[in-house]
């Protein structure tokens, strides 16, 4: 029984660093006239309200959009990605927030195509109504690490896979790099990003030793923290491992990652790293 809720963290620091990264790989896909095809395994639903509900709770976009909406001061690929948000909004006030599958939607030309997976059994629901009907975006009430490897590889053979799971059970720190070798085998030149929480740094150890010994190759790490590490609950950093990605990718988010830190990091406690995992 899934308890996640992502309402909850929507807009925070996490999905500041997640999204700014999605776009980047979404508009590298655009430059090519070809058609390409997205995954999005765990899509949750869809958009989030953040002027009530479950976003007003702990208001973690406070600490992560809500801290660069009024700014004029943002590097490049920030000022897109908030400028992205402010459209969604349509207004000035920041009231709503875009999931990983309306930003993907957003990208999509006529010939592009998404797939959606959703476990939890109200956000499917969410997760359909926000997406409205569209012929190029398929949405499936089902596990999307058990059934991905059904549609690898795209007949477009361009494309982009969002690993982006709560971590709710700690077995899917295991799961999702056995997943990865097994959709990598399939669709070798795929661009992959997998997102990762920091709450424990042992099992980060862990898994990216086990991304390194995978045999898979070109493979980038970038994260973002707001706190030092700490043995206690909760999440102080999050990042997310590319695999294939845009070669301008590490060269973008340096300009913007260490500015990102110092913005969202609290009591000057912001971190970041930038990694290649693999080489070419
Ligand atoms: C972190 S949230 C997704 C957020 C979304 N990708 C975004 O960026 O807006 C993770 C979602 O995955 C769903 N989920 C958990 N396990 C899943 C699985 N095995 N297959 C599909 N969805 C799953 C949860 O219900 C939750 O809605």
């Amino acid at each position: 029984m899934l308890s996640y809720r992502h309402s909850f963290h929507a807009g925070n620091f996490a999905d500041v660093l997640k999204h700014i990264i999605l776009i980047k790989i979404l508009e590298h896909l655009k430059k090519k006239d070809k058609p390409f095809c997205c995954i999005d395994t765990h899509a949750g639903p869809g958009e989030y309200a953040l002027d009530e509900g479950y976003a007003l709770k702990n208001r973690e976009f406070e600490n992560g959009i809500g801290k660069l909406w009024q700014r004029d001061d943002l590097p490049d690929s920030v000022a897109n990605y908030v400028n992205f948000i402010k459209k969604f909004n349509n207004t000035d006030e920041l009231s709503r927030y875009p999931g990983s599958p309306l930003i993907i939607k957003q990208f999509l030309r006529n010939k592009d195509r998404l797939f959606l997976y959703e476990l939890h059994s109200t956000e499917i629901e969410l997760l359909s109504a926000a997406v409205n009907r569209d012929r190029r975006i398929k949405v499936f009430h089902a596990d999307g690490l058990k059934n991905v490897l059904g549609l690898l590889p795209p007949n477009e053979h361009r494309g982009m896979i969002l690993i982006d799971p709560s971590y709710e059970i700690k077995s899917d720190y295991n799961l999702v790099i056995e997943t990865l070798i097994q959709m990598h085998k399939r669709f070798a030149t795929g661009t992959y990003a997998l997102w990762y929480p920091v709450v424990e740094r042992s099992r980060n150890k862990h898994l990216e030793k086990a991304i390194k010994n995978s045999g898979i190759k070109n493979v980038q790490l970038f994260e973002l923290g707001i706190k030092t590490d700490t043995h206690e609950h909760g999440m102080t950093a999050s990042g997310m491992i590319v695999v294939n990605p845009p070669w301008t990718l590490a060269a973008d988010i340096q300009q913007i990652l260490p500015w990102l830190a110092d913005v969202l990091g609290i009591d000057g406690a912001g971190l970041y790293r930038i990694e290649t995992l693999v080489g070419e």
